[in-house]
Formats: C-alpha cells, structure tokens, sequence
C-alpha cells in the first residue's frame, strides 16, 4: 500500500518523497530465461494480453507517444494503440496536430507503456511513417460515426473560441451526413512506428529492477557488445542496469 501523499504547509509546493509502492519478490524477478521469445514483438505481444487481461487496466493499448520539433524539443501525449506486427505499432491521429506536424519534420518517436498492477513499462523507439490512405480509410470507416464525424470537426490543436463553436459544428455535420458516409479528411489518418529500440521494464521490490533492453543493429554493425546476446529476426539484447 502507498503511503498517503504528504502535504507541506508551503500550498505552492507539493513534497511526493515517500509515495512509494511495494514491488514483487526477489523470487518473482525477471529473468532472461523467462521471456518468451526472443524476437521482441513476439515478448510485446505476450505482455500486452496479459495486461489486457489484468482486470485493474482499463485500456491496455494507452500508451505515451513523445516526439520532438527539428531542433529537438520534445513533447508528449496519450494515444490508442490500434495494431502491432512484425513491421511495427500503429497509432491514428490527425496528421496536422501538433505531433502530426513534430512527425512529418522529424520523423522519429518514442513510446511508453506503463501497466501499473503488473509493474511492468515498455519502452520502443523507432522511426514513423504514414501507414497507406486505404489503410488509414478502411479503419476510419470501421469506427462509430460519430468518432467519424468527431475526426472532422476537430482541427486537433488548433485553437477554437468556445466549446459551443465545436458543439455547432457537430450538430451541423451529424445533419449533414445523417444518410451518407462521413469522407475520410485529408488531415486524417495512421502512422507507424517501426521499432529499433524495445525495452521491457519489470520493477521489483528491492529496486533491483529487470531491464531487458532489445535492439537492432545498424546495418554493417555485427559485432555483439560484450553484455550483447543474438535474438530473433536480427535483434539482439542485453541486461541493463536498473
Ligand atoms: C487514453 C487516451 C487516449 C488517446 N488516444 C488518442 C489517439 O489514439 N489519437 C489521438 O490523436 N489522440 C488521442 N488522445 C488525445 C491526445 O492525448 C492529445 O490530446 C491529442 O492527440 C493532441 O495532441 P497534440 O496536440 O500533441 O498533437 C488520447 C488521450 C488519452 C488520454
């Protein structure tokens, strides 16, 4: 059990030094011998159905997608996972947000998984790009319509007078499109995050926490490290300190 969070007599500064929760036993750390596979998509794919599974996660595939401007500042937000293969994890958005247009200038993200009750992160880093238009299109028209027509009214981070203003506008395209299909927007669609980095973070009680950290060699780099053992499909891993 945490501790309750304590509160200093100072009302602008709040001390969280002892929030701090049990972790696992030693006994139940994570070792090499316990991944499933050795290709990464493969550990992801088992971590992500057992937290789909856990009861206390609410949305399994919420994830933290963090990218940066050209020159490197950074900025973060949730997203839905909406799919996962060997090429690597996709997400849909609006292409001129503001990570839409970090995205097209830089194209390279990050991003974090955290499921609490298991203690378990996932970390992936990789390169993005747009999944193809029918891909984007054949996912768009599988969502509810009014997710459909929620895409079309909001210029994702761009600024609006008032909530009534988005409220109209909602009204007016429910009218508009109330006996056809809503059209995809132009702004809208998918990105793919093809990883080189996946990093699987299992805390434990004593802080020796387990980091298995996978990567993928540049090409012509074949060399392992010392600390460096061969995986599946070109990865290779290694342990690293918590
Ligand atoms: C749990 C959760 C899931 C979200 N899923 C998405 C998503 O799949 N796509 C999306 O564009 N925004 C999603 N959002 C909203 C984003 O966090 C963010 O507010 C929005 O994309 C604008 O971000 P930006 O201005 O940094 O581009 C989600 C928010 C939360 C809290």
């Amino acid at each position: 059990m945490s501790k309750p969070m304590k509160v200093t007599t100072d009302s602008s500064s709040m001390d969280l030094s002892d929030m701090r929760k049990k972790y696992k036993g030693d006994e139940e750390c994570f070792e090499e011998s316990q991944l499933v596979s050795l290709d990464p998509i493969k550990q992801f794919g088992n971590w992500f159905d057992e937290a789909t599974k856990c009861p206390e996660i609410g949305e399994a595939n919420a994830m933290c997608i963090a990218t940066a401007t050209k020159d490197g500042r950074p900025s973060a937000r949730m997203v839905l996972l909406k799919g996962y293969s060997d090429e690597g994890f996709r997400f849909f958005t609006n292409y001129e947000s503001r990570k839409g247009s970090e995205l097209e200038s830089n194209p390279y993200a990050c991003l974090v998984f955290y499921w609490e009750p298991l203690n378990r992160q996932i970390r992936i880093e990789g390169a993005v790009e747009r999944i193809p238009f029918q891909s984007s299109c054949d996912y768009f028209h599988s969502r509810p319509k009014s997710s459909q027509i929620g895409a079309v009214v909001s210029r994702q981070s761009t600024p609006v007078p008032n909530r009534d203003y988005l409220r109209q506008k909602n009204a007016e395209l429910e009218e508009k499109y109330k006996d056809t299909q809503v059209p995809m927007p132009d702004y809208w669609g998918g990105y793919i995050v093809k990883p080189y980095l996946i990093e699987f973070w299992q805390g434990q009680t004593n802080r020796l926490h387990d980091r298995i950290v996978f990567t993928k060699p540049k090409d012509g780099e074949s060399e392992l490290g010392e600390f460096q053992h061969a995986a599946e499909g070109g990865w290779v891993y290694q342990r690293l300190s918590p």
